[in-house]
Order: structure tokens, then sequence, then C-alpha cells
């Protein structure tokens, strides 16, 4: 399995915790984020995961900035994304079970390691259980392709 995971400069050392954490799990990490504390915008890491993720290239990622929202709504502007900020694990695993979220997002400044460490593994020990679910996901993409959804009519 492979990860792209990008930070802004507020989560450079959650960014490295997290990394080594999926590495321990056996997964390659793509770190496209910044490695410095230099201010650096979440919109371009957020949108190089949201790439990666929507290209396939990856099989999904990880987003930390300080708070996890900057990153997240950056990355959901890239067709096919479906981002979600995090704070604890039930949330996280519940995105994947009923949103499928292909990306999972948190803030340095609100989750400490081993709260970020538990959501990520939530977040990909989950599965998308489909059924309801799927027309309802269905409609996101809907919306984001046609910009309308029939079912609001
Ligand atoms: C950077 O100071 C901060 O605004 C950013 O990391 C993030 O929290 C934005 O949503």
């Amino acid at each position: 399995m492979k990860i792209a995971i990008g930070n802004d400069h507020a989560a450079v050392e959650l960014k490295w915790a997290v990394k080594e954490h999926l590495e321990s799990r056996g997964i390659e990490v793509v770190n496209v984020g910044t490695d410095t504390a230099d201010s650096f915008p979440y919109a371009v890491s957020g949108f190089k995961v949201g790439k990666l993720v929507a290209s396939g290239e990856v099989d999904g990622g990880v987003l930390i900035c300080g708070t996890g929202v900057g990153i997240s709504l950056a990355a959901n502007k890239v067709k096919g994304v479906r981002a979600c900020v995090c704070s604890e694990p039930v949330t996280a695993a519940l995105t994947k079970r009923h949103n499928n979220a292909n990306i999972i997002a948190f803030g340095a400044r609100i989750v400490g390691v081993e709260t970020a460490k538990a959501i990520v593994d939530a977040w990909l020990d989950a599965r998308f259980e489909g059924g309801r679910h799927e027309a309802r996901v269905a409609m996101l993409t809907e919306i984001e392709e046609t910009g309308g959804l029939k079912a609001a009519e």
C-alpha cells in the first residue's frame, strides 16, 4: 500500500511521527509536505496529496496542518477527493465506513502523537460499507461532476 502525506509548517514534527508509524505498518509513504518550520501554504500540500489520490497514484492520503481544516479544504477542491477532518478515531473509522474517505486529515495543534496514530489506524483498518452509503456518496460525486443534485430538485 502507498500513502501520500502532506503538511504545512504547523505540522512538521507530527508528520514525521505519522510517517514513521505508517512505515512501521509496512506502508510506503510519499512525502509531499514541507520539512521545515518556515511558513508554507497548506493549500500546496493539500492540492498535491489530492492529485496523487484522485489519479490513483497512491491508495490514500494523510493531511496535517494546524487544525486539519485548511489543508482538507484544499484537497477537497480536487475532483474525486473525499478528505475528512477528524480529532478522534471513532469518526475516523466512520469516514471510511460511511463516506469512503480517501484522505484523512487532522490538526497538529489539536491532537497529540498517540491520537494521531489512532486516527490513522482507525481510518486504514476500516472498510467502506457500501449499500445505502453507496447512493449517498454517489450524490457527492454528482454535485462535484454536474454542479447540481437531482435529489434536491
Ligand atoms: C497556519 O498557521 C494555520 O492557519 C494552518 O496550519 C491551518 O490550521 C489552517 O487551517
